[in-house]
């Protein structure tokens, strides 16, 4: 069997007797969500420290663990806190949770983040539905041998954010008066920021917010055939494009004041997926 195919299933088999249902969604809780699960009707919670060969994550804020419950109705799988490549680990952990989940039975896939923003019109604070991204300064967790279980050689990219899950995006930000802009989402490694340069470059690139997470997990989910969409909190106008230097403090602080609309958010969209 593949070497990271096996691993997943080890994974699974070490907690399956303690999952309490099958998710339907898989929901990534990125910078400032990180409470999301107060809001839900916990029914099971897993430490990824128990979880044989799990990847843990060191960042601050990122303590991670798989919170089981229900938003509304919806039977969902919350991470808290993801595992970032920049943290040391191979591409093939970093997507290992999320083809943990679709082991699970989740079908959905909702990734959130934070992100600093490119797009000029873009303030400290927005929310961007994820249209589309760019992956090429990021690793592909697809190279080696192909894992014929999750999906096939070569998949097609072409809508890898659910059309129809927009659109209940765009529909609930509507209802609930909460702002929503659109764009394309582009992943660096990190852990460093970006320098004013390669702001530039994604800028002219076409992208309109840039962080250190998601499009990986996105590849990885839209291989195995999951129905995905992400949205990004832009906690801070990326490098160069005002004179205060980054910090982590900055954007777990945005990020924090925005999670209120948020957790309105994720909610009512998973309510009506
Ligand atoms: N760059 C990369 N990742 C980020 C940023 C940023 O400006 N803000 C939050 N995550």
């Amino acid at each position: 069997m593949n070497q990271v195919y096996e691993k997943v299933v080890k994974c699974y088999e070490s907690i399956k007797d303690r999952i309490p249902f099958k998710p339907k969604v898989a929901l990534v809780l990125g910078s400032g969500l990180g409470n999301y699960a107060d809001t839900m009707d916990v029914k099971a919670e897993i430490d990824y420290s128990e979880i044989e060969q799990f990847p843990v994550s060191t960042v601050p804020g990122h303590a991670g663990k798989f919170i089981f419950g229900y938003v509304k109705d919806v039977p969902v799988v919350c991470m808290k806190g993801r595992v970032h490549y920049y943290e040391g680990y191979p591409i093939s952990d970093v997507v290992l949770p999320t083809r943990l989940m679709k082991m699970m039975g989740a079908e959905i896939l909702f990734l959130t983040n934070a992100s600093g923003g490119i797009n000029p019109s873009y303030g400290a604070g927005s929310f961007m539905l994820i249209k589309d991204h760019i992956s090429c300064f990021a690793p592909n967790p697809l190279i080696g041998e192909n894992i014929e279980e999750f999906g096939c050689r070569f998949p097609d990219m072409s809508t890898v954010y659910d059309r129809d899950l927009q659109s209940t995006i765009r529909k609930k930000a509507e209802e609930c008066g909460i702002p929503l802009t659109e764009g394309i989402y582009a992943q660096l490694t990190g852990p460093s920021f970006e320098s004013p340069a390669e702001i530039q470059m994604l800028r002219i690139l076409g992208a309109d917010a840039v962080g250190m997470s998601t499009v990986v997990e996105a590849i990885a989910a839209n291989h195995m055939g999951m129905r995905i969409c992400g949205i990004s909190c832009v906690a801070n106008l990326a490098a160069g494009m005002t004179d205060q230097p980054l910090t982590h403090e900055e954007v777990q602080e945005a990020s924090n004041k925005a999670a209120p609309l948020f957790r309105q958010l994720v909610t009512e969209s998973i309510a009506s997926f």
